[in-house]
């Protein structure tokens, strides 16, 4: 048993909506452990049941079978003051903003803070340092129609954050921004976590989103975790069907059977794919090639780093002698597997 008390907890949750014909199981049996600390994301294709995770997070929803717990307190089977309670620790980012247009910047972000009954003088100076670590300190006054969608997410997250929560939950709040906006999003999301100690969940159907920011990842599909895992785990061996073609729409590393067959017209020879990692032999056993007289061309593949590790593939035309080149493809699919 961990002693430290998951900041989000769920055993066996089940959601349901609707009756008769039109019930509809939204979720099935969740089970989920988030760590405090950790950015966690959740990926899914629309109607996955994403939404509905986080409602049940923050207690907006009440799962239909099972429990679900915040930080060690049940939120499930609790009176509703006790429920309020819990959700203060909890802040929400949600994909269009949700700002109030005839309030400035600065209005928004002091909402929470108003509704929360601080005083005025501690409002404005809270106000003050969250534009600060947000970078808006010069667009206090704007409006959210003066401001751009990169901005206005920035207002969303002050706002989120006004009354320091432990979590942070973000439903697709990078989906409306283009991807250069939704890179410095992401970035600030990251110091939220790494300054504050925020956990964050980070909801999306975009698999770049998980892959810049979340330490661990949970596919689901039809209301079912199919592959929970460490985001570079999930990236290297992607296990379940929706996995892969989720890891697919990032990395194009590896050829599909038309490439393949176009490899082969264009290149001839024996075509390989090699994995290439921290601990790959690649360089060696091309080497050992070179000097059994088999000749190589790299035609296609993709390798970057993910959490600092090395990944992707290669794959090689390779040209030579048949059992010389029954030894190099040996030696290359060995090492480098
Ligand atoms: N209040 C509701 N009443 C009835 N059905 C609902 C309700 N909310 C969600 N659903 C259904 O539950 C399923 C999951 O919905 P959910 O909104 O959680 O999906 P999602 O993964 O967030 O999708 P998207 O990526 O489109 O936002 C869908 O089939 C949806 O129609
Ligand atoms: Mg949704």
């Amino acid at each position: 048993m961990s002693t430290v008390p998951a900041a989000v907890e769920f055993r066996s949750v089940t959601k349901v909506f609707g009756s008769g014909d039109d019930r509809h199981t939204a979720l099935d049996g969740i089970d989920l452990r988030i760590e405090p600390g950790e950015i966690f994301g959740v990926i899914g294709y629309s109607g996955a049941g994403k939404s509905t995770l986080v409602r049940l997070i923050n207690a907006l929803d009440k799962p239909t079978s099972g429990t679900v717990t915040i930080s060690g307190t049940p939120i499930t089977g609790v009176p509703e003051s006790a429920v309020r309670r819990l959700r203060r620790d909890i802040g929400m980012v949600f994909q269009q903003f949700n700002l109030f247009r005839s309030r400035t910047a600065a209005g928004n972000i002091e909402y929470p803070l108003k509704v929360a009954g601080w005083k005025r003088a501690e409002r404005k100076a809270r106000v003050a340092e969250l534009l600060d670590f947000v970078g808006l300190t010069d667009k206090a006054r704007a409006y959210p129609d003066q401001l751009s969608g990169g901005q206005k997410q920035r207002v969303g997250i002050a706002r989120a954050l006004a009354t320091s929560p432990s979590l942070l939950l973000a439903d697709e709040a990078t989906s409306a921004l283009d991807p250069q906006t939704t890179g410095e999003v992401l970035r600030l999301l990251k110091k939220i976590n790494a300054e504050l100690g925020v956990t964050i969940v980070v909801i999306t159907h975009e698999m770049d989103v998980i892959r810049a920011i979340a330490d661990r990842v949970a596919v689901l599909a039809e209301g079912r975790i199919v592959e929970l895992a460490a985001t570079f785990d999930v990236f290297a061996a992607p296990r379940a069907t929706p996995t892969r073609s989720f890891v697919a729409t990032v990395l194009h590393d590896r050829p599909d059977a038309t490439e393949l067959e176009r490899l082969r017209e264009l290149h001839g020879g024996r075509l390989v794919t090699v994995d290439v990692d921290n601990h790959s032999g690649l360089g060696a056993a091309l080497a050992a090639a070179t000097a059994a007289d088999v000749r190589f061309e790299i035609v296609y593949g993709g390798v970057s780093t993910l959490q600092d590790k090395t990944f992707g593939s290669v794959t090689l035309a390779l040209h030579g002698p048949d059992a010389a080149l029954d030894r190099v493809v040996a030696d290359l699919t060995r090492k480098a597997g």
